[in-house]
């Protein structure tokens, strides 16, 4: 073969190659196509990573029924998640918002679940004008961050008082005592709006203890805790801790009830605190045995993805995600110029900025979104009234016991 008849073919080649890099543009780290991109922190690993990988199952069936309903697309544009794990620790939370938000060019972000880790990052999406939607983030403070954080649960000052109610007229309890994280946001709030309507109520709370998230040996307090001879525990603590904290327990021969809130809301808890766990309490944002439509299509949905039951995170975080895309499908068939700012295509662009203004926007005039975990209307300041649900744990299982409205 002479060398021309060669050549032709290379040179022809070459500017192919050529042609289609020059196709990539500004879309950011998705190759070059637009698209919508998402973001879900969480720990995906850590003292407490069944809360991150609950949240990124939740998404995960949301955008599989998008895919089913309308082939993966919003306005044409195919939606693309992007996963961070933050390890279960706050500044690692804020530097997974940091890249979602600067890097992924994300649009929102699903996330966190511990509301500290989620008042680690909101303060970075406010300040970039990216929503983000806490599934489960129950602390007060968090949407206080400002108006672009939302959530979708109840707060800790109405699951201190449920708890409290249950504590004084379901099982009429007199004298409590407290075991809380005191690095968790959570755990403090939760302890303190506790004990506002325990003694509200006429109850006293008998002794206070304290931990931290690792810790694993909780005998010093539980042996201070024993001396007072409370009637129950309230642990208002990570399912991991919990668990500890059940079985040293009763190895001290304290068999009072212990009572706790939604960080108890993990498959491990019974794992870890086996029979230690039985005859203990908790509050939280659903039940598996609610005959709830919703909640049983969702069930069968997640059983034939993962082959086990989701835990409630999982359940808010699909709700967060649908909530999500519910505005983005409005904003897409009214508003469709706006909504192309929502595109990869237009990162860092003011037509970005206008897109995300109103995304917010939308994402705040949920009113009665039919959720797995209830109905979802978000108030002025951006959070859910949501019932509160009871769970006894009887012989290893989570059983229904009751339902505290607000
Ligand atoms: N509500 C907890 C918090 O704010 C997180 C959590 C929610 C944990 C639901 C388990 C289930 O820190």
């Amino acid at each position: 073969m002479k060398l021309r008849q060669w050549l032709a073919p290379v040179a022809a080649l070459a500017l192919v190659v050529v042609a289609l890099a020059g196709c990539g543009g500004k879309g950011g780290s998705g190759g070059g196509a637009n698209e919508i991109v998402v973001g879900v922190y969480g720990s995906m690993t850590g003292n407490d990573a069944t809360f991150g990988q609950s949240t990124k199952g939740g998404v995960e069936v949301a955008l599989a029924d998008l895919v089913e309903q309308a082939g993966g697309k919003i306005g044409g544009l195919p939606v693309r998640l992007v996963v961070e794990d933050d390890q279960g620790k706050a500044e690692e939370a804020a530097t997974a918002a940091q890249k979602l938000i600067n890097q992924d060019q994300v649009v929102a972000l699903l996330g966190e679940v511990a509301s500290s880790r989620s008042l680690a990052a909101a303060p970075i999406c406010q300040a970039a004008g990216v929503p983000m939607i806490s599934p489960s983030s129950t602390n007060p403070k968090v949407t206080q961050v400002g108006d672009r954080i939302f959530r979708m649960c109840f707060l800790d000052d109405f699951q201190g008082l449920t708890m409290a109610r249950f504590a004084v007229q379901n099982l009429g309890l007199k004298k409590v005592a407290i075991l809380k994280d005191v690095k968790s946001d959570y755990s403090v709030g939760l302890a303190q709006y506790f004990t506002d309507e325990f003694v509200k109520l006429g109850g006293t709370i008998v002794v206070e203890q304290a931990y931290t998230a690792g810790d694993q040996d909780f005998s010093a307090q539980l042996t201070a805790i024993k001396s007072k001879n409370p009637d129950a525990i309230f642990i208002p603590g990570y399912y991991t801790e919990v668990g500890l904290i059940a079985r040293t327990a009763r190895q001290q021969g304290l068999t009072v009830p212990l009572l706790g809130g939604d960080g108890w809301e993990s498959e491990k808890l019974i794992e870890i605190g086996q029979d230690a766990i039985n005859g203990a309490y908790y509050s939280n944002h659903w039940a598996l045995d609610m005959p709830d439509t919703n909640l049983q299509a969702f069930l069968t949905k997640y059983h034939a993805k993962y082959n086990s039951d989701p835990d409630a995170i999982g359940g808010l975080a699909y709700d967060a995600a649908r909530v999500l895309f519910a505005a983005m499908q409005k904003m897409a068939a009214e508003e469709p110029t706006v909504f192309a700012g929502l595109g990869s295509a237009k990162a860092g662009t003011p037509e970005r900025k206008a897109a995300l203004d109103r995304l917010r926007d939308l994402i705040a005039a949920t009113r009665d979104y039919a959720g797995v975990t209830g109905s979802i209307t978000l108030d002025a300041n951006r959070n859910a009234s949501k019932p509160a649900v009871v769970i006894e744990i009887k012989g290893g299982k989570k059983v229904y016991n009751t339902t505290i409205h607000p």
